[in-house]
């Protein structure tokens, strides 16, 4: 079980790697944990108000849960890898982002990991939670409101293609609906704002009102 093991490790280790505030150090703009949401994520890099940023956050983010899922479902089986190694690495990947070691354990919400990983499990299972992602996005101007509605839906996609009882799916579908409770569980912020009305529309800068 050694490789296993190692892939999981190395999946949160890359997992822990904040893009959010790398890209930001490296492209000279502020710590996106001191404005806005004060989250490491790809929509409080946005509020700097620099769209490439947060477009190369976004895809980092999302490259460490796609990279590993990718590597053991294409290599895994020549190391004894198999689904459940494959969801335990989507997973590993996804707590880096959230409880990173190298950030004080201090991480974000974890949305463009969750979808890099589901992109790695299928990529139509990716294009669809996406695409609910944009959807709600786009009529509702809401990261939060979009991230939450995608992360409910994707296992619900994979539970529709793959057919039958969630807790009879196996491993994947348990790893994609633990990914989402955590998802909401890091919301929860989001979740009150959004009730009270407060929550910042998309596209909103970081000095301005929400
Ligand atoms: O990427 C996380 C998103 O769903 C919400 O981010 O910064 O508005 O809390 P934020």
């Amino acid at each position: 079980a050694i490789y296993p093991l190692a892939a999981v490790i190395a999946a949160y280790l890359l997992g822990s790697l904040a893009f959010a505030v790398l890209v930001s150090r490296a492209m000279g703009l502020s710590d996106p944990r001191t404005f806005g949401s004060k989250n490491p994520g790809a929509t409080n890099v946005l509020r700097s108000g620099s769209k490439a940023a947060a477009i190369v956050t976004l895809l980092f983010d999302a490259l460490k849960g796609f990279v590993p899922v990718l590597l053991v479902k294409l290599y895994g089986r020549d190391y004894g890898m198999g689904e459940t190694t494959m969801a335990m690495v989507g997973l590993a990947a996804f707590l880096g982002h959230l409880y990173p070691v190298f950030f004080r354990f201090q991480g974000g919400k974890g949305v463009a990991t969750f979808l890099g990983v589901v992109f790695g499990v299928h990529w139509l299972l990716g294009v669809a939670t996406g695409l609910t992602w944009i959807i709600i996005a786009f009529f509702f101007r809401y990261s939060s409101l979009a991230s939450l509605v995608a992360a409910i839906f994707a296992p619900t996609f994979y539970l529709l293609v793959s057919g039958g009882a969630w807790y009879a799916e196996g491993p994947v579908a348990m790893a994609l609906f633990v990914m989402a409770l955590l998802l909401a569980w890091r919301h929860r912020a989001n979740i009150q704002r959004l009730l009270q009305g407060k929550e910042s529309r998309l596209g909103a800068k970081k000095d301005e009102p929400p």
